[in-house]
């Protein structure tokens, strides 16, 4: 395919304000740690927020029929999803929608069932909302990772059990789970009177050969016995916008929430998230940056793969099917994922997430963003591998 786009193209990030680049000590240190992206976003997106900011008045806000339309057509079109404009609710961010449901689904001392290693503010989440996380770690073997379906039925039996926090597609780990895989998490928490709350964020970013099942597009009972979290920002890097949407088919789930995303006052959205959430959904050239894109990222995973196989072949590269989000076994160095991470950060000048921080079967692991220019992820490998090899 020709490409349209350049995203080898380097922007300097330092002075931005990034969060990835702006927070480091050491001014030499090559940042792929944060899940977001070193590309700018889509032309589309660029010229609706610019023309903006040319109208010069940023007040108060009105979230437009355009806004659910371009929401609504994207996951028709993308995912073969369809919901109602009525499920919407807008917020701002994945965050405070996981927040908001916690809250508006639980009461204190409830549990919530995750599947570890996972994203980490899942556990934030559910422990600012005092309730108590419950881990169903999923199987690693041979490299892959599968649900322990035994343990999640035990885990779902318990009366205390209210919710499940399912990522899907699945950071770190990288899996886009089947639709099989999806209805028996379906079958055992509706058995159980557990509500799933599909965090999607990632499902846009999915690899040739996999599928993304949005969870409420099985069934029905699959809309209704879930909630689900979706957002602009993973797919377009727009997470400094704060824009998510939370769909919930079932009305009293949906009033619950609306009433908690009210409470945590995060019921309002900036003019920028709405322009950029309509040109990131309905601009056709949108769509064909991120077409480009997701080539782009799978040629990086590539050079990733190589890379280690020539010079760090004894450690284990988790197949991607989705995210930009490559999960790596360090195990055989016998270290702590912290260790790791200040071997990298103080030896090769490169910083990496520890897989530790997304729970304790993420231990010995690290994580790695592949979202960059291939130049720059060609600097960060060889730091890496410099660093581990000295
Ligand atoms: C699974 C998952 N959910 C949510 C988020 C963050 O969402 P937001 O920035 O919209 O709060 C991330 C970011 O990495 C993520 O990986």
């Amino acid at each position: 395919m020709l490409m349209k786009y350049n995203f080898d193209e380097i922007v300097n990030r330092k002075g931005s304000n990034s969060y990835k680049w702006d927070s480091n000590e050491n001014e030499d240190l090559l940042p792929m740690w944060v899940a977001d992206m070193d590309f700018k976003t889509a032309p589309p997106i660029v010229d609706a927020l610019s023309l903006r900011v040319q109208h010069g008045i940023f007040g108060y806000t009105k979230v437009p029929d355009s806004y659910f339309k371009a929401v609504i057509n994207w996951f028709e079109r993308r995912h073969n999803f369809s919901f109602e404009q009525d499920w919407i609710l807008y917020t701002t961010g994945v965050v405070p929608a996981l927040s908001a449901i916690i809250l508006a689904m639980t009461e204190p001392g409830d549990k919530v069932i995750v599947q570890t290693p996972v994203y980490n503010c899942f556990f934030s989440s559910i422990l600012n909302n005092s309730c108590e996380v419950v881990n169903n770690n999923l199987i690693y073997s041979n490299g892959n990772y599968c649900i322990d379906f035994d343990d999640l039925e035990k885990k779902a039996a318990d009366q205390k059990v209210k919710l499940m926090l399912l990522c899907n597609p699945h950071n770190p780990v990288g899996r886009v789970w089947t639709k099989e895989e999806i209805i028996k998490i379906g079958e055992i928490c509706f058995r159980n009177k557990v509500l799933v709350v599909s965090d999607e964020i990632h499902c846009d970013f999915v690899y040739p050969g996999h599928t993304h099942i949005p969870f409420a597009s099985i069934s029905e009972q699959f809309a209704l016995g879930s909630v689900t979290c979706i957002a602009p920002s993973k797919t377009f890097n727009l997470a400094g916008l704060q824009v998510a949407n939370i769909l919930a088919a079932d009305p009293i789930v949906r009033k619950k929430i609306d009433k908690a995303i009210n409470i945590n006052e995060v019921c309002d959205i900036s003019p920028f998230a709405v322009e950029a959430t309509i040109a990131a959904y309905s601009q056709p050239d949108s769509e064909e940056w991120l077409n480009q894109l997701i080539i782009y990222l799978w040629d990086n995973y590539q050079l990733v793969l190589r890379f280690f196989k020539e010079h760090l072949p004894q450690l284990t590269i988790t197949p991607l099917q989705a995210t930009y989000l490559v999960w790596i076994d360090c195990s055989c160095l016998k270290k702590s994922s912290n260790e790791l991470s200040i071997i990298l950060l103080e030896k090769g000048k490169v910083r990496l997430n520890g897989g530790g921080i997304y729970g304790e079967a993420g231990e010995g692991f690290l994580r790695l963003n592949i979202a960059c220019p291939r130049k720059v992820l060609l600097e960060g490998l060889t730091r890496f591998i410099s660093a581990i090899e000295q």
